[in-house]
């Protein structure tokens, strides 16, 4: 049986601290969550996460306001993060950061984190892709619990704030993008509809809470016919806004009176869109190592929905934890440590890309 996870060769470049244990310093900063995590040889050592409440003021992510949080908000996080893993500066042997995609001046925050102190060091630089890193967070090991990862090829669907895509994962450097959202993602679609009735910034996770007193079938909304294995959402949003205002033309109270059904309606119709494309591509590709990631991955509804399917179609399911869910530094770190394996670095004229193909 070979070793998992896989170890690292000797590095070609001559870089400080070649050691055989690779110890990997990852920072996360695209959106809004300042995020540093440790990662030895495969497995977490810590995972810290520096939300920013801020944004809540506003109902939603105000760019700037990132950026200058990311700035106050990384070195400690940093900090904190090597504590945790009882790690020094100095046992750290690569550091790496979120290329894109992401907010601009948020990226920027991360990407010249980690080039300096990469510089400082003299150790390697690693560029991660969020995406890739989202569909990587399957692959995170933990030390002191059974540890259970994909087989390949794995079909993972990705929904965050974001993105909604289908992707099939060859081996831990290979991925094709099977299907994709021609306009929202699936978690713009939770949190512009709860903006709409009034709810706070993430509306996702309140939208959960709720739906969980409420009943899935109270109310109907439009559900997209698109072709293959694409996802469409702003039908439904648009659908839901024109629903409300003319319910509430006739009760103003209608929202506060229906607020549990409401979101129950809603979230099992984003679920069904999201279960309907995820059940068609494991037929067509006959892929039963089955995941879900990023944010909305936390949702309830979702889990459940994707526990049944399993049943039914055989599927060895993979739902990955919380902690692994919405933005965190661990995935970026868990991709880092594959891209170490095939000693790919980065020089240091990189930067950060707010939009990058998958
Ligand atoms: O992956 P993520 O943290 O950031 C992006 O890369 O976009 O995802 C954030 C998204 C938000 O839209 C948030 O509302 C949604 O994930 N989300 C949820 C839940 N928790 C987070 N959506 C539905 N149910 C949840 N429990
Ligand atoms: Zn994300």
């Amino acid at each position: 049986m070979t070793e998992y996870p896989p170890q690292a060769k000797v590095l070609k470049k001559s870089y400080t601290n070649m050691t055989p244990e690779i110890t990997i310093l990852a920072i996360e900063s695209s959106c809004d969550d300042t995020s540093a995590a440790v990662i030895s040889n495969g497995y977490v050592l810590s995972n810290l996460i520096a939300n920013q409440a801020i944004h809540k003021t506003y109902g939603g992510v105000v760019p700037e306001l990132a950026s200058r949080a990311h700035q106050a908000n990384i070195v400690p996080v940093v900090h904190q993060a090597l504590t945790v893993a009882g790690k020094r500066v100095d046992e750290i042997s690569a550091v790496a950061f979120t290329r894109g995609p992401g907010l601009l001046g948020s990226l920027l925050v991360g990407t010249s984190f980690a080039k300096g102190f990469a510089l400082v060091r003299n150790i390697p630089l690693i560029e991660v892709n969020h995406l890739r890193a989202h569909v990587m967070s399957h692959f995170a090991m933990e030390h002191g619990r059974e540890n259970r990862v994909p087989g390949f090829p794995f079909l993972c669907l990705l929904v965050s704030g974001g993105h909604t895509q289908l992707i099939v994962m060859r081996d831990h450097s290979t991925m094709d993008l099977l299907g994709n959202t021609i306009d929202d993602a699936a978690g713009e679609a939770f949190d512009k509809c709860a903006k709409v009735m009034g709810l706070p910034y993430p509306g996702g996770p309140v939208i959960d809470r709720l739906a969980a007193e409420g009943n899935p079938d109270a109310f109907t909304f439009a559900k997209p016919r698109i072709q293959g294995l694409n996802f469409s959402f702003s039908g439904l949003k648009t659908s839901f806004l024109y629903f409300l205002r003319d319910r509430v033309a006739e009760d103003p109270d209608f929202i506060s009176e229906n607020l549990n059904d409401l979101a129950a309606s809603l979230q099992r119709t984003i679920i069904e869109i999201l279960i309907g494309k995820l059940v068609r591509a494991s037929k067509e590709t006959g892929i039963c190592e089955i995941g879900i990631a990023g944010g909305v991955s936390a949702n309830s509804g979702l889990r459940l929905a994707a526990g049944s399917e399993a049943q039914r179609w055989g599927w060895n399911l993979f739902l990955p934890e919380f902690r692994y869910t919405t933005d965190n530094a661990a995935m970026i770190g868990i991709t880092a440590y594959y891209k170490y394996l095939r000693q790919e670095f980065t020089d240091h004229s990189i930067t950060p890309l707010a939009r990058i193909d998958f």
